[in-house]
C-alpha cells in the first residue's frame, strides 16, 4: 500500500515526482523518497514522515538535478517507518534504484540466498531483495530487460516496480503483478504511477499495465513486453477526469471537498442509467433470463464498501425478493465458502485494488459463478477481474475516509435492485416511476443537508472530548449506523461502535453511562417505534441522545437531546441522506481535535495487502 511514480523527459524530474507523489499520499504517508540520475550517478533522498519533509529537504525538488527519476510514498509493511526502510532501495554500487508497491512474499528465502552470495542488506524491507537480485543478474551479463524478466520469475507476491539503471540513464523499467500501475504518455516526457491522479497534470493518455507486463519508457517512446521479454502491443485510454478533481479547490481538506461533491456523484452515477422512466443497465450485458435465474446474491467487500453491501441486503431482499448474503471479503476468501448455482457475486470497491475483494472475485469466478464489480476506478484490477462491471462515477477520491464513493455505491446498488425487481415482475411501472423520481431528488436533498453543516459543526465541537460513542439503528438504519461509526472512529480516533438497536440490551448497554453519546438513526417508519424504545432504554441509563430521523418524526424530540432531520424520501434511499450529517459529524470532530483529517494515522486508502 504505497505509491510509486516515475518520470523521464525534458523537464527536471524531481519536482514532477514530488507533485505526482502528492496525489498518491493517500496510499501511504509514513516516509517518502526519490532517486534521480543526475548526469553522472544516481542521486537519492529519503525522509521519514509526510511528503512535505522530502519536499523541504530537496527544496521542492530543486536540489536534485536530472530529467529521469523514480519516487515513492510508503505505508510500512516490512520494517518500521524510517529513512533506511524508505524507498528507493539500491544495489551496493548504487547503480540500480528500485521503488516498489506491494509485498515480495518469498523475500526471506531470496535474502538468505543473496547473503550467501555476499550481498549486504541495509534495510528490513522486502523490496531490497529486488535491488540486489537485479544487480546479480546484471553482473551476470544480462541487459536491463532480461534482468527484469528474471526477477519476475524469481519473486512471488504482489508488486508494481519502478527501476532505473545508471548505465541506461534514459530509461525507466516498470512492471506489475497484482499491484496497480499505469503509464502516462506525456507531451515532454513519459510517466509511471500507481494511480491516474498522479499523472493528470501532465497527460490524460494512459496505458493500464496488466499483470506481468513490462513497460520501458524513455523521453520519446514507450514499449511493452511480456514476462518473457517479448514485445507486445497496448492501446492507450483517454481519461476524462478533471485535473481539479485531484486538487483541494479552496476547501481545507479533501474530505470536506468530497462530501460537497456528493450531489454531483449521485447525479453522475444515476442519470446515465435512467431512460424512459426505467433503469437501463445494458452496460452489464446481463440478459433478463440471467437476472430471473439468480438464486442468491453474495456481496463481498471491505470497510465502507461492505456497509453499502449491508444496506443493499435490505433493499434487494425487500424490493426484489432475492436472498442476499453479505461477506467481509477477507472472511469469505479463507472460509471455504459455499456458493450455490446461479448465485451472483457482487464485489464492491472504490479503488478496485483491495486485495481481499479482488481475491474473493477470483475465487467466485473459479467456482463458476457470475461476478459483477461495482468499482470507481476505471481499468482497476477488480474491474478487470470481474465478468461484469458497473462503474460509480465519483471521480478520484483522495481523502482516506471514503464519502462520495460510498454514496455512489449506494446509487449503483439501488439501481441494480430496481432492475432486478423489475425483470422479476415485482416492480409495477408506477412504483418504478415513483422510485426514480425519489432518486432524482437526492442530489438536491443532499445539497440541503450540506447547507446545515455549521449546525453540525457546532454540535461536533461539543463532543471532541468524547471517549465512547454508540451508533444504533434497525434494518437500513443499522447499516447507516455502521458507516457513521466507522467515519467517526477512523478520523477522530474516538472509540465507537455500531449496534443493531434491538441487540444493545443483550450486553453492550452496560457500557452506557452518564453523558455517553448515543447516535440513534431512525428513518424507517415500520420500525420507528421500536427504535424509539431502544433510545429510551439508553436515555434512562444516562445517555446523551443524538437522533437522526426523517422530517415528520418531530415527536422524537421528546426523547432525544439533539435531532438532525433528513428530508423525506423512499424508505430504501434513506441511507443516501442520513449518512451526510454523520459524515459531517465525523469530519468536524476530527477538525475540532486538530487532526490531519485526510491522512488518519495507521491507514492508507488502497489496501493492497491482505
Ligand atoms: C473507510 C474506507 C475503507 C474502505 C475499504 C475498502 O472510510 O475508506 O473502509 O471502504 O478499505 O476499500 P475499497 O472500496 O477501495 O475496496
Amino acid at each position: 500500500m504505497c505509491g510509486i511514480v516515475g518520470y523521464v523527459g525534458k523537464s527536471q524530474a524531481a519536482p514532477i515526482l514530488l507533485d505526482g507523489l502528492s496525489k498518491l499520499e493517500y496510499r501511504g504517508y509514513d516516509s517518502a523518497g526519490m532517486a534521480v540520475y543526475d548526469g553522472s550517478k544516481i542521486e537519492y533522498e529519503k525522509a521519514k514522515g509526510r511528503l512535505r519533509l522530502l519536499s523541504e529537504k530537496t527544496h521542492d525538488g530543486a536540489t536534485m538535478q536530472g530529467t529521469i527519476g523514480i519516487g515513492h510514498t510508503r505505508w510500512a509493511t516490512h520494517g518500521e517507518p524510517s529513512e533506511t526502510n524508505a524507498h528507493p532501495h539500491l544495489n551496493e554500487d548504487e547503480t540500480i534504484a528500485v521503488v516498489h508497491n506491494g509485498i515480495i512474499e518469498n523475500y526471506a528465502k531470496l535474502k538468505d540466498k543473496l547473503i550467501k552470495r555476499g550481498y549486504n542488506f541495509k534495510s528490513e524491507t522486502d523490496t531490497e531483495v529486488v535491488a540486489h537480485l537485479l544487480d546479480y543478474y546484471y553482473k551476470a551479463g544480462n541487459d536491463p530487460l532480461a534482468c527484469v524478466t528474471k526477477v519476475m520469475h524469481r519473486v512471488e507476491g504482489a508488486y508494481a516496480l519502478g527501476i532505473i539503471f545508471a548505465d541506461y540513464p534514459d530509461q525507466i523499467y516498470s512492471v506489475r503483478k497484482d499491484s496497480p500501475l499505469i503509464v502516462g504518455l506525456g507531451k515532454d516526457g513519459n510517466l509511471i504511477a500507481s494511480d491516474v491522479p498522479a499523472v493528470l497534470k501532465y497527460t490524460r493518455e494512459v496505458y493500464f499495465i496488466e499483470n506481468e507486463e513490462i513497460a520501458r519508457l524513455s523521453e520519446g517512446s514507450i514499449e511493452f513486453f511480456d514476462v518473457d521479454g517479448q514485445p507486445i502491443e497496448k492501446q492507450s485510454k483517454t481519461i476524462d477526469w478533471d485535473v481539479d478533481a485531484a486538487e483541494k479547490g479552496g476547501y481545507d481538506h479533501f474530505m470536506i471537498k468530497e462530501i460537497h461533491e456528493e450531489p454531483k456523484t449521485v447525479r453522475d452515477t444515476l442519470n446515465p442509467r435512467i431512460k424512459n422512466d426505467t433503469v437501463d443497465i445494458e452496460e452489464l450485458g446481463m440478459t433478463d433470463e440471467e437476472i430471473r435465474a439468480i438464486s442468491r446474491i453474495r456481496i463481498v467487500a471491505c470497510g465502507s464498501a461492505y456497509h453499502t453491501g449491508v444496506t443493499a441486503k435490505y433493499v434487494f431482499e425487500d424490493m426484489a425478493r432475492i436472498p442476499v448474503e453479505v461477506d467481509i471479503a477477507s472472511e469469505f476468501r479463507y472460509r471455504n465458502p459455499i456458493l450455490q448455482e446461479n448465485e451472483l457475486v457482487i464485489a464492491i470497491s472504490q479503488s478496485g485494488e483491495t486485495a481481499d475483494t479482488k481475491e474473493a472475485v477470483r475465487m467466485a469466478r473459479a467456482m463458476g459463478n457470475m461476478t459483477l464489480a461495482i468499482v470507481n476506478v476505471v481499468g482497476s484490477s477488480i474491474a478487470r477481474e470481474a465478468e461484469k462491471v458497473m462503474y460509480t462515477w465519483a471521480g478520484p477520491e483522495i481523502s482516506v475516509a471514503t464519502t462520495k464513493a460510498y454514496s455512489a455505491q449506494l446509487i449503483a446498488l439501488y439501481l441494480l435492485a430496481m432492475k432486478f425487481a423489475d425483470v422479476r415482475g415485482l416492480l409495477p411501472a408506477d412504483e418504478m416511476k415513483s422510485l426514480i423520481a425519489d432518486l432524482k431528488k437526492l442530489p438536491e436533498q443532499i445539497e440541503m443537508l450540506l447547507g446545515n453543516k455549521e449546525r453540525i459543526q457546532k454540535f461536533a465541537n461539543r463532543f471532541v472530548a468524547a471517549k465512547d460513542v454508540f451508533f444504533i439503528g434497525r434494518g437500513i438504519d443499522y447499516a447507516i449506523s455502521m458507516e457513521g461509526s466507522l467515519k467517526l472512529k477512523e478520523i477522530s480516533y474516538i472509540h465507537s461502535e455500531a449496534y443493531a438497536a434491538g441487540e444493545l440490551k443483550h450486553g453492550t448497554i452496560s457500557l452506557i453511562e452518564e453523558g455517553t453519546l448515543v447516535a440513534a438513526v431512525a428513518t424507517q417508519d415500520n420500525i420507528y417505534p421500536k427504535t424509539v424504545s431502544n433510545i429510551v432504554e439508553c436515555k434512562t441509563r444516562g445517555a446523551f441522545i443524538l437522533a437522526v430521523t426523517t422530517v415528520g418524526h418531530e415527536d422524537i424530540e421528546d426523547v432525544a437531546d439533539y435531532v438532525m432531520y433528513i428530508p423525506q424520501t423512499n424508505k430504501y434511499f434513506a441511507n443516501s441522506l442520513a449518512i451526510i450529517p454523520l459524515q459531517l459529524f465525523g469530519y468536524y470532530v476530527s477538525v475540532g481535535k486538530g487532526f490531519d483529517v485526510d491522512h488518519p494515522r495507521n491507514l492508507a486508502k488502497s489496501v493492497t495487502v491482505e
